[in-house]
């Protein structure tokens, strides 16, 4: 049995659902269900008796002991978090308790379990902690790329919650020896991603004809990575990643955001042109720069590939036509995630960044 947060997200659930269809060791999910999470995500878990729901808080410290005494999970794969740059600007608070307090109830909780358990299984245990790329800062056009020792430089209130619990996490191991694994991805894309981040919010305003809002000059470089990829690092980690070290994770895909959003308009222009053949670029709006906004990220995945044998096997150009496809097949999704609050939240941070040149 394996214990896993924030499994009704976007990259929990594709976890959750490609574990389930690998092996057949039983999952238990503790989700909030915040904004984010979705239970129609595991729609086609719901009759299968190997997954469990628990509907509530990493934070509430009774509940996650409770949890962990009941289940005895072998491990513990950590993805509960606020996980959107632009509203840990606007409302920090939310970051530090779930990802910092948050992690570190959970990391005590999983410390009085492990302490409980017979040496076998105790020297089986593992926390893996999924954290981000974003925690090392921000690089120049030609600087190397993020290794797992780059010196950590937080920049966004997102980045410095992950920061704050990756160092708990590392601390837990060091200081009481918890089995404990972290790592560090870039961007990820895929099925089921929320409409507020870059690549399905310019699907979903594209396919509505509404305007695509890119921040600054759009030169801005993130290294991509497809979710299923990242679920396969996570699985390798898991289970041969040696406790206490930490892993870059990463696709060989640096793009600018400005290419991104051309190559999702010059697709949709195949799949679902506009009425009247207008091309999905002329949607393309320059608004106000994100504050703080970091202009690159990339990742030096020499490590996870030369100690676990992981690479990423899908190519950035393959997995946007799946996600694009994707999106297009499964409206009802976007339809059910893009409700009442989401429409807020829309309203309320784009209506404020008025179009630039
Ligand atoms: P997400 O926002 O899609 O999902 C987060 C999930 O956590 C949701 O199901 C939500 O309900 C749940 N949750 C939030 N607060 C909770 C709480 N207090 N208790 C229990 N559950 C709670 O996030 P995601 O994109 O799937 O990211 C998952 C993890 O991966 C995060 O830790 C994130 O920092 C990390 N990560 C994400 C990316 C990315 O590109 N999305 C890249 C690298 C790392
Ligand atoms: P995002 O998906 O929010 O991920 P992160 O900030 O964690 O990298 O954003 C990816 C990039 O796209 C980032 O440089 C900000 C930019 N972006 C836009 O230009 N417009 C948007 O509406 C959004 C959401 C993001």
């Amino acid at each position: 049995m394996i214990l896993v947060t924030g499994g009704c997200g976007f990259i929990g659930s594709a976890f959750l659902l490609e574990w389930l269809q690998g092996a057949d060791e039983p999952v238990v999910n503790l989700d909030l269900l915040t904004y984010a999470g979705h239970p129609g995500n595991l729609a086609a878990l719901a009759h299968d008796t190997r997954y469990n729901f628990v509907h509530g808080d990493i934070g509430d410290a009774e509940l996650v002991g409770r949890l962990l005494a009941q289940y005895k999970p072998r491990a513990i794969v950590h993805f509960a978090a606020e996980s959107h740059v632009d509203r840990s600007i606007s409302g920090p608070m939310a970051f530090a308790q779930t990802n910092v307090v948050g992690t570190l109830v959970l990391l005590d909780a999983a410390l009085a379990h492990w302490r409980t358990l017979d040496p076998q299984a105790s020297a089986a245990f593992r926390f893996l902690h999924v954290s981000t790329d974003e925690v090392f800062g921000s690089l120049g056009p030609s600087d190397p790329a993020f290794t797992e020792s780059h010196r950590y430089e937080p920049n966004s209130p997102y980045s410095a919650s992950k920061a704050a619990s990756d160092h708990f996490v590392r601390a837990y191991h060091h200081t009481h020896g918890l089995p404990t694994l972290t790592t560090n991805c870039s961007n990820n894309y895929g099925p089921r991603q929320f409409p507020e981040k870059l690549i399905p919010l310019m699907i979903h305003n594209a396919l509505q004809g509404k305007p695509l809002p890119v921040y600054g000059d759009g030169q801005q470089i993130r290294d991509w990575l497809h979710v299923n990829d990242h679920c396969a690092a996570l699985r390798a980690v898991l289970q041969r990643g040696q406790p206490g070290e930490s892993y870059n994770i990463g696709g060989r895909s640096e793009r600018a955001n400005l290419a991104v959003v051309h190559a999702i308009c010059t697709s949709l222009d195949a799949l679902r042109p506009l009425p009247g053949g207008q091309a999905h670029v002329s949607l393309i709006t320059h608004v106000k720069d994100r504050p703080g906004h970091d202009k690159r990220y990339a990742i030096d995945d020499s490590k996870i590939a030369r100690e676990l044998g992981w690479q990423p096997a899908i190519g950035f150009e393959d997995g946007m036509r799946q996600t694009i496809e994707w999106y297009l097949a499964n409206q009802a999704w976007v339809d059910s995630v893009t409700s009442g609050t989401y429409r807020n939240w829309v309203a309320q941070q784009y209506q404020g960044l008025a179009a630039s040149a």
